[in-house]
Order: C-alpha cells, then sequence, then structure tokens
C-alpha cells in the first residue's frame, strides 16, 4: 500500500472531486493524511458543497486554494507550500454538451492544465513523490453498437471535443510516466450519478425538473445506452488504484449497469413519484422529444474485470438504492440547488437552450 500524505485534489469543488473528499475524510479511516483542495470554481464548482468539512477538518486534513490548474505559477507554489506528494487530477469541463458549443474552455483546461499538473510534478517532485492519479472517462473510447465492451485495450477513438481532450489528458499522463518517470496511475469511469452532481446532467436534470413541473427533453429516440455507476463507488475505485494501482496501468471502472435513456427515466420518475406524491402518468406526460445530440454516442459499456480480478474493487450500490439516495439528497438540499442554479448557470442555459 502506498502512504499518501499530501493530497493534492484538483476540482475538489465539482461534483466527483467534492464527494471523493467526502469519502476521504469521513468514509475512509486508513487515510490519515491532508486533502488540499485546488479548484478555479467555474459554473460547475462550488466552494459551499464542502463548507461543514472545511469547519470540521479545516487546517489540519483539509485546506482549499482557489485558482486555475492552467496557472504554472500558482500551481507550483501549491506543491512547494503543501508538500504535495500524491495528486489526484479530477478537474475538468466536464460537459459534452457545452463542449459541443464552445469547446475552447475545453481544451485550456482539459489539455493545458493537465499538461501544466504534470510540469509541476516533474519540475518539483524529488524521491518523495507518491503517485500522479489521472481521472478520466470512458468516452474516450469512442461509441458502441449493440455488443461489446470497453477495455483497456479498446483503441482511443473519441468523438466529441469532451472526449477528444479527454483522451489527449490521458497520453500526457502515461506519456509523463513513460519519458519522465513520473508515477501515474490513470482510471477511465463510466457515467456517474449521486449528490451534488450538476443539474445539467441527465439524472440531476431530470429530477429536477419533474420537481418543478417543467418538460423532460430526451436527445433523439431516447435509446442511448450508458453505463452507471454511484458516485462513491466511482471514488472507492479510485482510492483502490491510488492505494495498489501498479505505475503506468490504467484501470478501467464501470457498474456493469447499462439501461437506454428513456428506461432509466421511467425508474426515476416511478421514484421521485413516490417520494413526493406526485402523479407518475403525469410526470411521464412531460417526457419531450427533443433534437439529438450532434456525434451522439449511442452506446457506453465498460468491462471492469481488470480492477475486480486484480485490485478486488467491487460495486456496493444497486442502481435503485443509488438512485433513491440522490432524488433524497435533492429534495433535501434546495440551497445548494438555488446557489448552483444562480448567475452564470442561469444565463448560459437561457443563452443557449433558452428556458428549459
Ligand atoms: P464537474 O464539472 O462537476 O466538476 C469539475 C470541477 O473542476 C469544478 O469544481 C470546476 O470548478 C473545476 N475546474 C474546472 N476547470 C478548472 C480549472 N481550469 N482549474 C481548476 N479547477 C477547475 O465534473 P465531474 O463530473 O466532477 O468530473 C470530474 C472528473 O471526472 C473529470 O475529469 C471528468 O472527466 C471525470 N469523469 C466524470 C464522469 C461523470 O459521470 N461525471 C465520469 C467519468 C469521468
Ligand atoms: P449526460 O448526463 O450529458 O452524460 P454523457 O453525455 O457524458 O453520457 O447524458 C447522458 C445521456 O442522456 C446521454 O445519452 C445524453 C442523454 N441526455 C438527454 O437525453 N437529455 C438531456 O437533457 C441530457 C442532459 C442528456
Amino acid at each position: 500500500m502506498r502512504k499518501l500524505a499530501n493530497i493534492l485534489v484538483t476540482g475538489g469543488a465539482g461534483f466527483i472531486g467534492v464527494n471523493y473528499i467526502r469519502y476521504m475524510l469521513e468514509k475512509n479511516p486508513t487515510f490519515t493524511g491532508r486533502i488540499i483542495n485546488l479548484d478555479a470554481l467555474t459554473y460547475a464548482g462550488n466552494a459551499a458543497s464542502l463548507c461543514d468539512i472545511a469547519e470540521k477538518f479545516g487546517g489540519s486534513r483539509y485546506v482549499f486554494e482557489h485558482g486555475n490548474i492552467c496557472d504554472s505559477e500558482l500551481v507550483e507554489s501549491v506543491f512547494k507550500k503543501y508538500g504535495i506528494d500524491t495528486v489526484v487530477h479530477f478537474a475538468a469541463e466536464s460537459h459534452v454538451d457545452r463542449s459541443i458549443l464552445g469547446p475552447r474552455a475545453f481544451i485550456e483546461t482539459n489539455v493545458m492544465g493537465t499538461f501544466t499538473l504534470l510540469e509541476a510534478a516533474r519540475n518539483i517532485w524529488t524521491e518523495s513523490a507518491v503517485l500522479f492519479h489521472h481521472v478520466s472517462t470512458d468516452e474516450v473510447y469512442g461509441s458502441l453498437g449493440e455488443t461489446g465492451y470497453f477495455t483497456e485495450t479498446t483503441p482511443y477513438d473519441p468523438r466529441s471535443p469532451y472526449s477528444a481532450c479527454k483522451a489527449a489528458s490521458d497520453h500526457l499522463a502515461m506519456a509523463y510516466c513513460h519519458t519522465y518517470g513520473l508515477p501515474v496511475t490513470l482510471s477511465n469511469c463510466s457515467n456517474n450519478y449521486g449528490p451534488c452532481q450538476f443539474p445539467e446532467k441527465l439524472i440531476p436534470l431530470m429530477i429536477l425538473n419533474m420537481l418543478e413541473g417543467k418538460a423532460l427533453p430526451v436527445y433523439g429516440d431516447g435509446k442511448n445506452i450508458r453505463d452507471w455507476l454511484y458516485v462513491e463507488d466511482h471514488n472507492a475505485a479510485v482510492w483502490t488504484v491510488m492505494q495498489q494501482g501498479r505505475e503506468g496501468e490504467q484501470y478501467n471502472i464501470g457498474g456493469e449497469n447499462e439501461w437506454e435513456n428513456i428506461k432509466l427515466l421511467n425508474v426515476l420518475i416511478g421514484i421521485v413519484a413516490k417520494k413526493t406524491g406526485k402523479d407518475p402518468t403525469q410526470i411521464q406526460s412531460t417526457i419531450t422529444y427533443v433534437t439529438d445530440r450532434p456525434g451522439h454516442d449511442r452506446r457506453y459499456a465498460i468491462d471492469c474485470s481488470k480492477i475486480k480480478n486484480e485490485l478486488g474493487w467491487k460495486q456496493s450500490v444497486s442502481f435503485e438504492k443509488g438512485l433513491e439516495r440522490t432524488v433524497d439528497w435533492y429534495l433535501n438540499n434546495p440551497q445548494w440547488i438555488e446557489g448552483i442554479r444562480s448567475g452564470e448557470y442561469k444565463n448560459w442555459i437561457a443563452k443557449n437552450y433558452g428556458e428549459r
């Protein structure tokens, strides 16, 4: 097992990062070190998601640094100031639809930001370096037909600006391992869901639209397939790789839980109706088929036998339980929703989609 003392978490105010920091500090007794959360607080980041963590663990075990991973001076100063020995790199522009409408920010953060972090590690790390873990997506592998699975040896075939720049960042991380000997591991995960996910992604968008009586926009024929994993299971897998994964290796993480979008939506409607007393037939009547996303990948499905067999990780939260927890979280956190929906997000949605 690796000894990780000062972990730089990038993007720790976003969906998966927030849940990772909670998992590490509240649920993982094997971690006794300190987390330094570096986040630019873009529209997707919300420092308030962790205010209780800052109160409970502030200073000794948790520090927040507001800044951009593309700022090399800042990144290097953070490495030095906190004696960073480990990086877990979540920070990214992460929404496919936004990448289609405006790819520049994706190239900057996902490619240049990753490059800046790798350069800081290469310049500053000596023998004290433990690990640079790069968090990526199954979308780098492209789109599947009705059968087959992505394995770690599936050739990369990204099809959206988002997946293309995630693919570039994966290649950079591995190149730094092979060329400069940087201790790198890489994980590619399927679609996550859970608390604190920004309400532009399928599951939180649909939950909030149901609660507010708005239309439920389904792209194309609704038969695109995604493999869903509860966010805490993803974070447990990331931790497993960080502890035991072999340097220079790539690990697929997935839910083994494939759903057509329209079928998933109907399950979600059932859960929201049960918890709110709303009429499920009425909610169903708000489903609206809308123009498909350009280049919409048809199916993602992950073969995660490598991490299961080699490192002993497995999923622990069933889809039904995970969805129930997620709906409960959105029902119980109206202030978070109000906070994250104000400002830039509202303006952006209005400009690009009109009212949704
Ligand atoms: P998110 O969009 O919810 O959060 C991203 C975070 O990164 C935000 O807090 C944002 O403020 C921060 N950030 C963005 N640009 C930054 C910059 N230049 N400098 C510093 N911080 C910056 O994303 P997420 O869903 O939490 O995804 C996290 C990572 O996991 C990403 O790398 C993504 O590619 C990967 N991933 C996500 C999923 C998923 O289903 N969400 C699945 C597999 C992999
Ligand atoms: P999304 O949550 O954006 O994740 P990704 O595109 O990275 O897989 O979308 C998940 C699926 O849901 C995808 O097939 C697109 C579809 N979708 C809709 O049908 N309607 C929506 O409003 C959104 C946001 C997504």
